[in-house]
């Protein structure tokens, strides 16, 4: 039997722009944050990946190599501004995550968002093999598989979605929200990190195109469509042999000293964005040192914001409301040689990440709304020294899995005080006991597995998709 090559569709290409002189171009990641997903493992089965620069102009002609084809798709600046920018992230994200901030719509970005789409779809659909199974990725693109359908009705088409899909009452806010729903429905199975969101994207096709859909799958035009929960997971093996390097190790000792020896590291990484929840965690670490209970030298915090989406308000707003914070608690509650918040605003390397998350003692993830959240899985799967403790906002995806963590509602001050004290104060038989716990859920379900589930959905294994282990990974945060 024929084998099915496979085409990856992402809204960014999982690489830098520096990376890729005379060929030589080495999976880096694209933010910094070595949870960040682009990275790939390649299979023997040649794979094409399509997908956007992350800069406006003509797209560079990339060389295929280790049987990865790359496909440029171009974006013009205002398609930047109006598709990436607008649509994308001051619509759609905000909107998705429970609308923490508010979503702006207008007319012209979502014609943007459109062409784009079209444009996504009519290059694969060019470089899609005959009967090639393709899978798309994530929020920009949700009307690329009936577009592609349109274009291509031979190829098999997934669709993921990494972010949160909304409940209904939100989702029919958008004025094209019909469209949308048309969109994914062009998809052979579409794929979510948690089952409330299937739920909500199937009473949001009732509600929206009044199409009933049950549990099983949803008939469109005479089709099939199935959904599906396959939540994405991050490269465990990869990230323990890296925490396990002897730099990392060393690296993480050097911090700790750096710090001054304290008793205790507390420890956020984050996208900047307004859905972690970077205000609420420091606000209640404002309040503990105000309270005394936190005490100087025996903790610090290390706060890492990678800049994000820059020239959207939301995010701007956003990190200058976070840097007017830091710099209170540090004016406020510091000494000379003594800050309180350490805060490092900029990408850092894969390996200064994991010695910090090494030389952490409590990591705090506290989402309003999260899709999954890999730093979360990212610190379990480095802490093959089965140290640390983890605090996990229950609005994270990885909540349902790393049911081990010290969970909390960010929204509640008073309980994430009161979590975070336990969190520092237990006993360290039972910040190992959650840990192993949380170790082996993260080791079962790596990004192998995951997409190696969602393929197998998506092509049962007697149509001979080539083995999807090895399968080219991506898992964003
Ligand atoms: C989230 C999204 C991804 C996105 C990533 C980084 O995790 O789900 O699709 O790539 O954020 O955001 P950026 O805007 O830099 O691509």
């Amino acid at each position: 039997m024929q084998r099915r090559s496979l085409v990856v569709v992402t809204n960014r290409l999982p690489f830098d722009e520096s990376v890729a002189p005379e060929g030589a171009f080495d999976w880096q990641h694209s933010s910094g944050v070595l949870v960040s997903p682009r990275h790939a493992h390649l299979r023997e089965a040649p794979v094409t990946w399509v997908g956007w620069s992350g800069h406006a102009g003509p797209p560079p002609e990339l060389p295929d190599t280790r049987g990865l084809r790359v496909r440029a798709v171009p974006l013009s600046e205002e398609e930047i501004r109006y598709h990436y920018e607008g649509y994308a992230n001051a619509t759609l994200w905000p909107l998705y995550h429970d609308a923490v901030e508010h979503p702006t719509h207008h007319r012209r970005w979502w014609e943007a968002y459109q062409r784009v789409n079209r444009r996504f779809a009519a290059r694969t659909a060019e470089v899609a093999a005959p009967g090639a199974v393709v899978w798309i990725q994530d929020y920009h693109l949700q009307l690329v598989p009936a577009l592609l359908r349109e274009l291509r009705p031979d190829l098999t088409v997934g669709f993921f979605l990494h972010i949160p899909f909304p409940p209904p009452e939100l989702f029919m806010r958008l004025p094209r929200r019909a469209e949308i729903l048309h969109g994914l429905l062009g998809a052979d199975l579409v794929g979510f990190q948690r089952e409330r969101s299937a739920r909500n994207f199937r009473l949001a096709i009732a509600d929206a195109c009044g199409i009933e859909a049950g549990q099983g799958p949803v008939r469109v035009d005479g089709r099939q469509v199935r959904t599906g929960v396959f939540p994405v997971s991050v490269d465990t093996p990869a990230v323990a042999a890296l925490a396990e390097a002897p730099e990392v190790r060393a690296r993480a000792a050097q911090i700790r000293e750096d710090l001054g020896r304290p008793r205790t590291v507390l420890l956020s990484v984050d996208r900047m964005d307004y859905t972690k929840g970077i205000e609420h965690r420091l606000k209640a670490y404002r309040e503990l040192v105000a309270d005394d209970v936190l005490t100087a030298p025996d903790t610090v915090f290390v706060q890492v914001t990678v800049p994000s989406r820059e020239r959207v308000d939301h995010y701007e707003r956003l990190r200058e409301r976070v840097e007017r914070e830091v710099g209170r608690i540090n004016g406020e509650y510091g000494r000379v040689g003594a800050a309180r918040v350490h805060y490092l605003s900029r990408p850092l390397d894969r390996v200064e990440v994991a010695a910090l998350y090494r030389a952490a003692d409590v990591l705090l993830v506290t989402p309003l709304r999260d899709g999954m959240n890999l730093v979360a899985k990212e610190f379990v799967a480095a802490r093959t020294d089965g140290g640390g403790a983890l605090l996990l906002s229950e609005f994270a995806g990885a909540a349902a899995e790393l049911c081990d963590a010290y969970l909390v509602n960010p929204h509640d001050t008073a309980g994430m005080k009161r979590t975070l004290l336990a969190a520092v104060g237990a006993d360290a038989a039972e910040n190992r006991r959650r840990m192993a716990a949380m170790r082996a859920q993260v080791t079962g379900h790596d990004l192998h597995a995951w997409a190696e589930l969602f393929l197998e959905a998506l092509v049962p294994p007697a149509a001979d998709l080539a083995a999807p282990r090895g399968a080219p990974l991506l898992a964003t945060s």
